[in-house]
């Protein structure tokens, strides 16, 4: 195996070992990523494997990342691994979905059944490997609750010290109590997403702690499973569209070199269009996109679907090129759009967190723009699970929930509990 990290800024295009500890080209600051030199072998005998290795009680290839190394061959021992089972997650046809937003068909990617609740786990195993590997003993992130949510779980499972840091009464509650029911030393900051990293990457510097954020190139190596196992699941066949929520819009950027690199080795045969959606008021790389040029953050992002709050995406260079590479589009939705799509999706037996079902809202919005085709073959990435934040679904179906500007979303979908009396009759009157 030949691996190296590769800066991605093209004027720069620097290379340096695997064990280095450095985010950033140490030349450039540009981002960094792992590039891999090595012969491809015939596609048919990877996919054989893959295939066999789901009948395995092996835990690496019981692991929905891991079965696919080959992919990213950059762990040298094994034992480094740290896997709960990642991955694994299923393809769920959603026919009410796929109605509301005027298609034929939309069909979830739920990165919702994962360990922790959501696709961080993907990349954290690989990240955590990393950080084994480095013999790092401390791991920290900055995080909308999630990547804490996970880092905390492979930390504490690999025997690393998790240290994590998110908005102080920013994150949902069921993110926060799992980071500290995994163990993470946790620091609420009074602070934004976008503050809180650049004071964490201080502390990283200073302590000597490795940063487990989507900035690390190697949380992206494992977050590329997620489109390699929607590939196998679907025989290989490429979706035309892959709709996702973005946010730091790491994940995008996975899942377009996901792509490329299967495209290269022939395991697929053209590319899907990626849709990245974001929430209206924290919407910055939809705004690039409108008028490419300069990037300007936002400094005062506000979502009710704290997930995708962040106003400062470190990785839209690289987010940018995977938009452009798929012929893919940006969008973005309202919390009122938000708020029903969730509902709808839930009402499909399925339910996930805010900030994937700005997919669905964002398949209505581009279906009616004419941008999506009603008989498009679509698969929406669900990010997270309906259990992360059950405090937003209360207030939807009683509704109570009001947007970050104090205006009140509609109960569209609205279903709201009744409270009775323990009287049979009554009851009975009720449901008649
Ligand atoms: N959906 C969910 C549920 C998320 O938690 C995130 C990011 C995203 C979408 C956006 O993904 O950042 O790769 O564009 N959550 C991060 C966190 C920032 O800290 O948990 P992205």
């Amino acid at each position: 195996m030949s691996a190296r990290l590769l800066c991605f800024n093209s004027a720069c295009k620097k290379t340096y070992g695997l064990t280095e500890v450095i985010y950033n080209c140490p030349e450039c600051g540009g981002l960094l990523e792992v590039e891999y030199t090595r012969a491809i072998p015939e596609p048919a005998v990877w996919k054989k494997l893959w295939r066999e290795r789901r009948m395995s009680n092996e835990p690496l290839s019981q692991s929905g990342v891991w079965r696919y190394r080959e992919l990213f061959p950059f762990v040298e021992n094994e034992a480094d691994i740290v896997t709960l089972r990642e991955g694994n997650t299923p393809l769920l046809p959603g026919p009410k979905a796929a109605a509301y937003a005027g298609v034929e068909s939309v069909v979830f990617k739920h990165q919702g059944f994962n360990p922790s609740g959501s696709f961080k786990d993907n990349g954290m195993t690989a990240g955590v490997a990393q950080a084994r590997r480095l013999g790092m003993k401390r791991v920290a992130c900055v995080s909308t609750g999630n990547t804490s949510a996970s880092m905390a779980a492979y930390a504490s499972a690999g025997g690393l010290e998790p240290m994590i840091f998110i908005p102080n009464g920013n994150i949902s509650y069921g993110k926060l109590a799992q980071a500290l029911e995994y163990g993470a030393r946790t620091f609420q900051v009074e602070a934004n997403f976008d503050q809180i990293l650049a004071l964490v990457r201080i502390l990283a510097e200073k302590l000597g702690i490795y940063l487990l954020n989507s900035i690390n190139p190697f949380r992206i190596e494992g977050q590329k499973s997620i489109v390699i196992e929607m590939m196998d699941q679907r025989d290989w066949n490429v979706p035309d569209w892959i709709v996702l929520p973005g946010g730091n819009l790491g994940n995008v950027s996975a899942f377009g070199k996901g792509l490329r690199e299967m495209l290269a080795a022939g395991l697929i045969t053209k590319l899907p269009r990626l849709a990245v959606i974001q929430a209206e008021g924290a919407s910055p790389f939809y705004e690039f996109m409108q008028h490419p040029g300069e990037f300007t953050a936002n400094t005062h992002p506000e979502t009710l679907a704290t997930a995708i709050k962040i106003g400062d995406p470190v990785s839209w260079p690289k987010a940018w090129q995977e938009i452009v590479t798929t012929n893919g589009v940006v969008e973005k939705v309202t919390e009122q759009e938000i708020a029903d799509a969730k509902a709808v999706i839930g009402a499909c037996g399925i339910g996930c967190e805010p900030a994937s079902a700005a997919t669905l809202a964002g398949i209505k919005k581009l279906k009616a723009a004419g941008i999506i085709a009603a008989h498009a073959d679509i698969v929406a990435v669900l990010t997270g699970n309906v259990l992360k934040d059950p405090d937003y679904i209360y207030r939807y179906h009683t509704g109570a929930l009001e947007a970050p500007d104090g205006s009140p979303i509609t109960p569209t979908f609205g279903n709201r509990p009744v409270v009775v009396p323990n009287d049979p009759e009554r009851i009975a009157d009720l449901i008649r």
